[in-house]
């Protein structure tokens, strides 16, 4: 993916060098966002030797295209979560989540990391037209999990002076990149192992030990912890029940003081997420982002970025110049929670999969589930993320995310978007039909074509070119591939089939 997001200024650890040779370690930890740098963090704190592994630099998947809001209740709302799991599973989850904010809290206090963490207000708002009786539902199962909640009108955006507003205390931001880059620091200050530019190919486990194996090396555990975003080693069929979302964020330029610092999200449907950024002098960024669609299932970046523009620009007239426009990728799941464990008949894997939009909290909290579960200790927070939990309530959601896949293959007997390679500008890709086969055609900026298989490495979907990005989305599992058909997002693994014309 080729935009920049506002954090990706800070590098981590750029010294880490690729796998060569066989190494061997207590957990071995595959991916280097926030749950795997967490992971590795809290098992180092334990006492067991870690070695981190990443397909590309550490810390460059989805964290470091975050809006990075530490928001622990539910952001599908808490209300629909306890129609779905129930109250006792709702405050559970309120509590794991809040528990993650405070951990980051309590590490980047006690490791002195400067990442601009700050506690701040959470603001929820009307969205103009919807009606206010969700307010009052959602105040009574705020309330209900022990989150501190005050029931206002008007937040301080132009025109929504008497809109309905939840206001939540204690919520959290932070700069996402700077503070993994400490975490990072301390690891490796602590011993864990990194290892950059290693895709792993296979997670095998047999004779007592997990062997990941990359195309120079491998490494050998005791227990690994898949913390790819989405699992490169699912047997559970666990992608049927996540669908990946794209969303969009635009930053401002502001002065400072023009803007209240807090977090502000509206309850439409994809919601606006808008929050500050500590700038240069005495000006700040914001951030705004939404207009999120099925990955894959829209090319029109130039458009939402648009009208998230127009959409601010009426909110907060003090805006000033953009600044950096980008995208990424969130997993929702299909009852709100991320699956975290034990991988359902494994012994020794362990899981952190499924953001449902709040995937630094996932990756923190799951980060200490998953440690307590290696270390055999049980956890009140197990039963809310068991990736074997069957989430019957929500057998809606999953009929409705898992249309995508029958829509999605119906698509191999449907034309060709070009009919001939001559079509495609530089710079541009399409799918050209073949016979029975679909190619995914990309023509760089320099005239050279680069033709692979439509189908997706992961089980098979039909691939769709996104112009922004520069790259091929997957709609079904949220897999992401370069024009040169090597895979950048889980859960596939292998690059696409390259096919001649
Ligand atoms: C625009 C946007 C806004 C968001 N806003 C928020 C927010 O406000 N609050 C919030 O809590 N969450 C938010 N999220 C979600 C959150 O940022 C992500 O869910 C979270 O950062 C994911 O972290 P991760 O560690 O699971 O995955 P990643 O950061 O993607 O890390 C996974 C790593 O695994 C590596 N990997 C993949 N396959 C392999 C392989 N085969 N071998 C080796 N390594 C591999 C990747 O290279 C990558 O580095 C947002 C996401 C986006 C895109
Ligand atoms: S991600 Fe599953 S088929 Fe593409």
């Amino acid at each position: 993916m080729v935009s920049t997001s506002l954090w990706m200024e800070t590098e981590i650890l750029p010294e880490a060098g690729a796998l060569k040779g066989d190494v061997r370690c207590d957990v071995a930890v595959v991916g280097s966002g926030i749950a795997g740098l967490s992971t590795a963090y809290e098992l180092m704190k334990r006492g067991r030797s870690v070695v981190v592994i990443d397909r590309k630099g550490i810390a460059s998947g989805m964290t470091a295209r975050t809006s990075a809001h530490l928001a622990p209740l539910c952001d599908d709302l808490m209300s629909e979560f306890k129609k779905l799991r129930g109250a006792d599973a709702a405050k559970l989850f309120y509590e794991s989540q809040a528990a993650a904010v405070d951990r980051i809290e309590d590490i980047q206090a006690g490791e002195n990391i400067a990442c601009d963490f700050l506690r701040t207000n959470g603001y929820l708002f009307q969205d103009n037209g919807m009606p206010a009786d969700i307010f009052d539902e959602e105040l009574e199962a705020v309330r209900e999990v022990g989150a501190p909640v005050h029931r206002l009108v008007g937040v301080p955006l132009k025109g929504c002076e008497n809109r309905h507003v939840l206001q939540y205390p204690r919520q959290g931001k932070f700069h996402p990149l700077k503070y993994l880059a400490g975490l990072a620091a301390v690891c490796e200050s602590g011993g864990v192992r990194f290892f950059a530019n290693s895709p792993v190919e296979e997670v095998a486990e047999q004779d007592g030990a997990v062997t990941l194996r990359t195309s120079q090396g491998q490494v050998t555990a005791s227990h690994a912890v898949i913390a790819t975003n989405a699992s490169i080693a699912d047997r559970f069929q666990l992608h049927t029940k996540v669908a990946p979302y794209r969303t969009y964020v635009v930053a401002f330029d502001i002065e400072r003081g023009e803007l209240p610092d807090a977090l502000y999200w509206d309850t439409e449907d994809p919601y606006h997420y808008v929050r500050l950024q500590t700038g240069p002098d005495d000006h700040d960024f914001v951030l705004v982002g939404g207009e999120d669609h099925k990955s894959g299932e829209a090319n029109d970046a130039d458009k939402r970025f648009a009208r998230l523009e127009s959409w601010a620009r009426d909110l907060i007239p003090a805006l000033g110049r953009i600044t950096h426009r980008w995208s990424g990728q969130v997993l929702d799941t299909i009852d709100y929670a991320g699956f975290i464990g034990r991988e359902p008949g494994s012994e020794r894997i362990y899981l952190a999969m499924g953001d449902s939009g709040q995937g630094l909290t996932h990756g923190v909290m799951g980060a200490m589930l998953n440690t307590a579960l290696i270390l055999g200790e049980d956890h009140p927070w197990k039963p809310v993320y068991a990736p074997d939990r069957k989430p019957l309530a929500a057998a809606r959601n999953f009929l409705r995310e898992n249309m995508t896949i029958l829509q999605n293959l119906a698509e191999y007997v449907a034309p060709g978007e070009i009919a001939s390679l001559e079509e495609l500008e530089p710079g541009e890709g399409a799918i050209l039909r073949r016979g029975l086969e679909k190619i995914a055609a990309y023509k760089d900026k320099a005239g050279e074509l680069h033709l692979h298989s439509a189908s997706c490495t992961h089980i098979g979907c039909h691939l769709h070119w996104n112009s922004f990005e520069s790259c091929w989305d997957c709609p079904c599992h949220g897999s992401i591939f370069a024009p040169n058909g090597q895979p950048i997002n889980a859960p596939a693994v292998s690059a696409l089939r390259p096919v001649k014309v």
